[in-house]
């Protein structure tokens, strides 16, 4: 892997990849796409940040100076939504920044995305969390909700200050110790106390730590044959298990971070079918990759949870087309070139995915038609959008809702190449495969954030 723009980054603080294809304007106009991928090709057009008009009449009401997207065999549905990115700012900025994350963010048809608080510092304090939710205004390419970290320093050991988070500028509505589960029983049945309070949702990354010591794959036959610590399905089932009871008790609302077991699916069903009120995501690369990939021992595929077999990925994308996992989330972890080019079990864990997120949902789940354009919609905007409660955001493309959209080209076909991504790290596992669709515009606010590969310059934002 070669840094791509990490030297921009360092002497220029331009990490944006940017250029002159996104010209300025006040309306927006988008020409014969198939709204949702139904019916005929009409006209959308957005004006004052809103969706003004759909229909063949709609082009009358543009002014000339509005901004033309030719949707021609496309499909334009509500900009995504990402309950769980990482973008490494404050403390790794090597790897990621507020601004490139932001960038592959639009690229990746995203107009709200939620940063994870494992950064250094952590975010377990408004300082950090105004910081990240000002910071993604400035760059002005995507809202960037500021997760707040459960506990102080991510240690697991007493509750952050979620109230003052909650009230801060940046408005937090997440609360997450992601990469960490919050293990202690007792200090999560406070925060789902605490968060029915303050209405906020706490997302746990369900992994028993003392089920989980040295473990680095998924523990199964794969795993025992390489050499590998195994990580067991139950260090992910019996947390999910547990919270699930906490949140009943509580009356709280509890979220999974990237289910990755058949158990988990199983065990969501039945949460729900004692009323209980759970939510829960799945990451693209949990929904196409199994540990098949971890023979050539390359940590690129090393990641938490473990990829796992190829009976849990179809769990998962069954889960996910009945609803029983609610969306999609990326997981998106940058990590730098020195900590995932090395021996597998000293590699960090996590991998790139925000600009490939679509495309790997059209390869798993819409093309064998699990979902239609509506059902990625429905796991890609609308439900991460209701399940934190942003109420501009998933919203349907209906004349008088907020513009935020993405516009698809379906029977596309792209090459992944790391270093060509907006990232700063290049650490993603579907280098050089071919994926299917690709977004071609996304839409913030009635404005153009990213079209045809390329981010709205700087200084037109
Ligand atoms: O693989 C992962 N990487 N899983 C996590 O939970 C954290 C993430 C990271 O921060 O790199
Ligand atoms: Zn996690």
């Amino acid at each position: 892997m070669s840094g791509n723009r990490t030297g921009d980054a360092v002497l220029t603080g331009d990490a944006v990849p940017t250029g002159d294809a996104v010209p300025a304007g006040s309306a927006v106009l988008i020409r014969d796409v198939r709204v949702y991928g139904e019916g005929e090709p009409t006209d959308v057009l957005v004006t004052g940040g809103i969706v003004a008009a759909i229909g063949p009449d709609a082009a009358a009401g543009a002014g000339e100076d509005a901004e033309i997207l030719d949707g021609a065999g496309q499909v334009l549905l509500p900009g995504f939504v990402d309950l769980h990115t990482h973008l490494r700012e404050p403390g790794r900025e090597d790897t990621e920044t507020i601004d490139s994350g932001s960038a592959a963010a639009a690229l990746g048809g995203y107009t709200a995305v939620f940063a994870m608080a494992n950064t250094s510092p952590v975010a377990d304090s408004a300082v950090v969390t105004d910081h990240v939710w000002r910071r993604g205004q400035e760059v002005g390419l995507v809202d960037v909700h500021p997760v707040g970290a459960v506990t102080v320093g991510l240690a697991g050991e007493q509750l952050a200050e979620m109230a003052t988070m909650a009230s801060g500028v940046g408005r937090v509505r997440m609360f997450s110790d992601d990469g960490h589960c919050v293990h202690d029983p007792l200090i999560m049945r406070r925060a789902l106390e605490y968060s029915s309070a303050l209405d906020v949702l706490v997302a746990q990354h369900a992994e028993e730590p003392r089920l989980t010591v040295g473990s680095v794959a998924h523990e199964g036959p794969t795993a025992a044959r390489l050499g590998l610590t195994g990580w067991p399905r139950a260090a992910e089932e019996s947390i999910v298990a547990r919270d699930a009871l906490l949140a009943r008790d509580a009356g709280a609302r509890v979220h999974i971070c990237h289910a990755s077991t058949a158990g988990t699916v199983e065990l969501l069903k039945w949460a729900r079918s004692q009323g209980i009120s759970i939510t829960a995501e799945v990451t693209p690369h949990h929904l196409l990759l199994d540990d098949s990939r971890l023979e050539t021992y390359d940590a690129v595929n090393r990641v938490n949870p473990p990829l796992r077999e190829a009976s849990d990925v179809e769990a998962l994308r069954r889960g996910l087309a009945e609803g029983v996992i609610d969306c999609v989330a990326t997981d998106h972890a940058p990590h730098a070139e020195q900590d995932k080019c090395c021996e597998f079990a000293a590699a960090r864990p996590g991998m790139l995915g925000l600009e490939t997120a679509l495309s790997i949902v059209v390869s798993t789940m819409l093309r064998p038609g699990l979902l239609d354009w509506r059902g990625v919609a429905k796991v890609m905007s609308e439900r991460p959008a209701e399940i934190v409660g942003l109420d501009d955001q998933g919203r349907p493309i209906e004349v008088g809702e907020p513009a935020n959209l993405v516009l698809v080209d379906p029977d596309t076909e792209w090459t992944v190449h790391g270093p060509e991504l907006a990232s700063v790290a290049n650490n993603t596992p579907y280098e050089s495969m071919t994926l299917p669709a690709k977004v071609t515009a996304t839409v913030l606010r009635g404005r153009i954030t990213a079209r045809d590969g390329k981010v709205r310059p700087k200084g037109d934002r």
